[in-house]
């Protein structure tokens, strides 16, 4: 297999390649695989989290990382993402990007693969890989209970939630995904999102959805780029809050995720995300491990 691979989404792994991502997540003191290797790190919507733990990933691996933010290459407006890609393609050995649109990443990769340089998705539109990679691990990490977890997602059926339901049925993860109408996948989309051995299903009453939940797990109402529907959505997300009565409607020991930036009393009681049963620090700090562990799949163990 070689090197130059796109990973826009979890399913661009195979199980057992997610399986070992995971793995190697673990790996605190993993070889230097990216020694002598140099990343393009390209942002085109603002980002902590992300950015950090790609950084910091690349450095522990021994890579160097050039990270550059929309205003500075201003992709499709200084020059074409075709244009861009190929001039990155000459000095690095790999581009993570965090996209507008999802079409960017297949347009940097059209240009970059055949020249043997692997596109990452670090946010699109439609997708959010190296977030659900951390969330997974996060679940395996703290789940001791049997075979299958169950885990509901409450908010908008979003970048967010798409790629965390396909790598929980990777990982034999139940997954419920509970949406206002107008805000849900539709149903042919929802059964792409069953990639592996557990189901992912939609209940739209939340009271319902969170029954017998481990995890529940929220998002923002307002992705980056949607600032313009905000009224609108604040109004159609308001009884999806994840509030303490909610998280009392869930099984017991239920652990409350979010992958951050949070709005507390929006989709989120403060009392919730800052009790006990949070674990969303566990969570931003499994994005670097995550990363790391992907990045060592990529770099190391490529077959
Ligand atoms: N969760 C996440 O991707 O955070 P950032 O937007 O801060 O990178
Ligand atoms: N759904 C959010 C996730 C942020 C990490 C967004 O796209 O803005």
């Amino acid at each position: 297999m070689s090197l130059a691979r796109r990973i826009f989404d979890i399913d661009d792994l195979t199980p057992e390649e997610f399986a070992e991502v995971l793995e190697f997540s673990a790996l605190r003191n993993p070889p230097k695989v990216l020694s002598n290797k140099s990343v393009a790190a390209v942002f085109e919507k603002p980002s902590l989290r992300t950015r950090n733990s790609t950084e910091v990933a690349i450095r522990q691996l021994g890579g160097g990382v050039t990270t550059m933010v929309d205003q500075e290459i201003g992709i499709g407006v200084r020059e074409s993402a075709s244009d861009i890609a190929a001039t990155l393609s000459g000095y690095h050995d790999l581009i993570c990007a965090r996209v507008k649109s999802h079409q960017t990443l297949e347009n940097f990769a059209l240009v970059s693969v055949p020249r043997g340089v692997g596109v990452v998705n670090l946010l699109s539109d439609q997708s959010h890989p190296v977030q659900a990679l951390a969330d997974v691990l996060t679940i395996k990490q703290l789940w001791s209970g049997g075979d299958h977890p169950k885990l509901t997602y409450v908010g908008d059926s979003n970048n967010v939630a798409s790629s965390l339901a396909k790598a929980a049925s990777y990982a034999g993860i139940e997954v419920t995904i509970s949406s206002p109408e107008g805000y849900e996948f539709d149903d042919p989309f929802l059964a792409e999102l069953n990639v592996g051995e557990g189901v992912v299903k939609k209940v739209s009453d939340p009271k319902v959805a969170v029954k017998g939940a481990n995890f529940i797990y929220t998002d923002v109402w307002v992705s980056m780029g949607q600032e313009d529907q905000t009224e609108t959505r604040l109004k159609a997300f308001s009884s999806y809050q994840v509030n303490s009565e909610l998280m009392g409607l869930a099984g017991d020991g239920v652990k409350f995720m979010h992958c951050l930036p949070a709005h507390r009393e929006l989709e989120v009681s403060a009392d919730v995300i800052d009790s006990k049963d949070s674990i969303v620090w566990i969570q931003a700090e499994n994005r670097l491990h995550s990363m790391r562990g992907l990045l060592l799949k990529l770099f190391w163990k490529a077959n």
